[in-house]
């Protein structure tokens, strides 16, 4: 079932634009995309990989992750960014909260935070442990620390300490690769055609879902059926009208976008999504900043900026169709709390009503939003909607006349941390 778009709040903050300028330009772009026409038109794998299915490659990826399960109480995935992110973000969503099947997946490498790593350490002393170490780079410092540290921990406990990593890079260079080959590690490439943040659907992400028991097969053809269907789309699918409005927000001054999540379980996807357009579209002083919120969390933080605040904002609502679900509040004797008007009603909806009351007030409040609806919350949805993102962020960039596919200013914050450590 598809993703959809519901575009009732911005309609009139975008009135006086011209729809069929925008929607030309859209589909101009998205043709570029579709005919490998864009900046970087070798980075466009994430796409090519989808219409042509390496359907022995995701068998290789469940066996391999099958083996983990079976072998492993914690499987430790070291990574930073789009080596990690898309992991995290398709686990939070489809492995339910509080259930305790198959390995503890834990992360490492994800940031530099002294006390996170030593404690994860001691975690898993006693524990049988599986690490998959994820960079396409081989070089970058936070994973091949933890990488370091990780490696030193498998060998002093276990004889078959090199059959326990599994590494996950290029195909044939970098530090990472030549040591994988060197030790005989089981190895997975990240395609050269295929940027970190695109890559939540090569191996980069689809050993870790794999492990943490997620049907990789369905999430996979879930993107498959979004980019078959975005091949013969016109100006009204929901992700080139995404692409084309926040396009013209970006052109009538508008700075900010605030992605809020109306299920916990999404907020993954919500980090992933801010790094996918903060990363492709964020350059050249160009580029809506990304920020992802969750609701009704944050409406008791932030909401009163997005009310009132700086007017440059505009909002999109990630929601599930689950009205109806969920417990329900039960009557009692004398209303002790004032809840008996809510009898009956399961929280489903109650957070749905919080929703469209939240979407009105801030389209009130000069906020433009658009509602995206997944149906449900299933591997098939969920890896629509990664290609969704993927493709609107791809057209978005274009139109932007920007290269969605490189980061170099990702590089200015290490040079000046490799000269304060005294790298040679
Ligand atoms: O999207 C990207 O390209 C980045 O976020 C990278 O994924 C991140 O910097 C990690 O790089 P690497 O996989 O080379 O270690």
């Amino acid at each position: 079932m598809p993703v959809t778009l519901d575009r009732r709040h911005v309609t009139d903050a975008l009135d006086g634009a011209d729809r069929a300028a925008l929607d030309a330009r859209v589909l101009d772009a998205h043709r570029r995309v579709l005919d490998g026409e864009t900046a970087s038109p070798d980075m466009l794998g994430w796409r090519q990989m989808l219409l042509a299915p390496d359907d022995a490659l995701l068998e290789n990826v469940a066996t391999v992750a099958a083996e983990i399960r079976e072998r492993a109480d914690v499987l430790l995935c070291i990574g930073i960014g789009g080596s990690y992110l898309g992991a995290e973000a398709v686990m939070e969503a489809l492995v339910p909260p509080f259930s305790g099947d198959g390995p503890q997946i834990l992360f490492a490498g994800h940031h530099l935070g002294p006390d996170y790593h030593r404690r994860l350490f001691e975690h898993l002393d006693g524990k049988s442990v599986y690490v998959n170490v994820i960079s396409k780079s081989g070089t970058t410092l936070e994973p091949a620390l933890a990488f370091r540290l990780a490696r030193r921990f498998l060998e002093e406990r276990f004889d078959d300490a090199d059959r326990r990593i599994i590494a996950t890079t290029d195909a044939d260079r970098g530090a990472l690769h030549d040591f994988a080959v060197a030790r005989g590690y089981r190895r997975y490439v990240v395609p050269n055609d295929v940027g970190g943040r695109f890559s939540v659907l090569t191996p980069v992400g689809l050993l870790p879902i794999a492990a943490a028991g997620i049907d990789i097969r369905t999430l996979f053809y879930g993107a498959v059926a979004e980019a078959r269907e975005l091949t013969d789309a016109d100006a009204s699918h929901p992700a080139l009208q995404y692409a084309g409005d926040r396009f013209a927000f970006h052109e009538a001054g508008y700075a900010t976008e605030v992605l809020a999540v109306m299920d916990p379980r999404l907020k993954g996807l919500g980090a992933w999504w801010q790094q996918l357009f903060g990363e492709s579209e964020g350059k050249e002083g160009k580029g809506l900043f990304p920020v992802v919120l969750q609701y009704t969390t944050d409406l008791h933080s932030v909401g009163q900026y997005v009310q009132q605040g700086q007017r440059t904002l505009v909002e999109s609502f990630l929601r599930l169709d689950d009205a109806g679900q969920g417990l329900a509040v039960a009557e009692e004797d004398g209303d002790p709390d004032g809840l008996n008007y809510l009898a009956g009603t399961p929280y489903g909806t109650v957070n749905e009503k919080a929703y469209q009351g939240t979407a009105a007030a801030h389209a009130e409040g000069g906020v433009p939003n658009w509602t995206v609806t997944l149906p449900r919350l299933d591997a098939e949805t969920v890896g629509r909607l990664i290609y969704f993102y993927e493709h609107a962020v791809a057209v978005g960039g274009t139109l932007l006349d920007v290269d969605p596919f490189n980061q170099p200013g990702v590089e200015t914050y290490k040079q000046k941390m490799f000269s304060l450590l005294g790298k040679p």
